[in-house]
């Protein structure tokens, strides 16, 4: 089993290190390879994705990915922006289908910034389109308004847009999800203004009726947020577009305590997958050593799992990461009185241990 190592920016090398620790620990048959992907590949060899990195993703059964991205580079061209190499990896591995579970640990009920009965037990899982809407859609750019409240300004425009194929099988994604845990699917959209997500609401209902198991509601975004932080338990599968799935798995992540404690998979329709937190490269922590390393560990589980078939040793990880919190160990992020404040290597030999 072959797995791309792309450690990325910021903390991704200090929080990619501890993953590998604890993968190494399990001694399962895996061949790691490490490239430089955004900002470190720019400085590198002058692109954020060189085809040296892409062929060694394309190469791979799964990639295990840090994070990209700093201010410092916030006025290169777009196309050699570090973002655009985890855009490039999702186009180009045809990765639509991300998950996102925001879990909250009993140990963690007080670091959400929401009252412990609103999230105490809670388990809601996002899935999010990503290779489609108006991230990807053309035509985009800037350019003098032909029409307009002011015609002849500039002016800058993205297109929105989803195909019946790529809502189906993404709707297929969530519902047999679903159909795993409690059996119920809200679909987030905004059909009551446009015509992309009326789109997407018809087809959901459609793929709806493939599973009568399943109960399918549709929820329009703005109340979608607001329902987050009200009532959270109410929902146990998300499934939406790829801007509303970026801005809610934001939102949901606070109501687990942090960000730091958040994995994620994004997965091609031949389960290859890409595993990265769900948190970026947090350059102004980057190096001191108190990043969390959790939400990597816990990818590296997901990979385990989606992509390697290794349930047995996804499981080992998870309830070693269970135990650690259970043991009173915390990161600055997650840290409360009466718990013990420690690093991020720390962290990560504190779950090998208890592997
Ligand atoms: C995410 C990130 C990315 C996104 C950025 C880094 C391009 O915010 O994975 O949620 O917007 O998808
Ligand atoms: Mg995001």
């Amino acid at each position: 089993m072959k797995i791309a190592v792309l450690p990325g920016d910021g903390i991704g090398p200090e929080i990619v290190a501890e993953a590998v620790k604890v993968l190494d620990a399990l001694k399962l048959n895996l061949e790691l390879q490490s490239a430089p992907v955004g900002g470190a590949a720019y400085e590198a060899s002058g692109h954020p994705l060189p085809p040296a990195t892409l062929a060694l993703a394309q190469a791979s059964d799964a990639i295990l990915f840090g994070a990209v991205g700093d201010w410092k580079y916030d006025t290169l061209e777009r196309a050699l922006r570090p973002e655009q190499a985890i855009l490039g990896l999702r186009k180009a591995l045809g990765l639509f289908a991300n998950f996102r579970p925001a879990i909250c640990y009993k140990e963690l009920t007080h670091a959400s910034s929401l009252k412990p009965e609103l999230v105490s037990g809670l388990d809601i899982l996002i899935i999010r389109e990503l290779t489609g809407d108006i991230y990807f859609g053309q035509p985009r750019g800037r350019r003098s308004a032909p029409d307009g409240h002011f015609p002849g300004a500039e002016e800058a425009f993205d297109t929105m847009r989803y195909s019946r194929p790529e809502i189906e099988r993404i709707g297929h994604v969530a519902f047999q999800a679903a159909q795993k845990r409690s059996k119920r699917v809200t679909s987030v959209d905004k059909a009551n203004v446009l015509e992309t997500f009326q789109l997407w609401k018809d087809v959901m209902t459609e793929v709806g009726k493939q599973y009568p198991d399943v109960q399918l509601d549709h929820m329009y975004v703005d109340n979608a947020a607001m329902q987050l932080v009200k009532e959270p338990k109410r929902f146990d599968v998300v499934v939406t577009g790829n801007m509303f799935g970026d801005i809610l798995s934001d939102e949901a992540s606070m109501l687990t305590g942090s960000i730091g404690m958040l994995p994620s998979a994004s997965l091609n329709d031949k389960k290859q997958g890409l595993y990265e937190p769900s948190h970026g490269s947090a350059p102004d922590i980057a190096g001191k050593g108190v990043a969390n390393p959790l939400a990597t560990i816990l990818s590296a589980a997901m990979m385990l799992r989606f992509s390697l078939g290794q349930e047995a040793a996804a499981l080992k990880i998870e309830a070693a990461v269970q135990k650690v919190l259970a043991q009173g160990l915390r990161t600055p992020d997650i840290y409360s009185e009466g718990t013990t404040k420690v690093g991020t290597q720390q962290m990560g030999d504190a779950v090998v241990a208890a592997l």
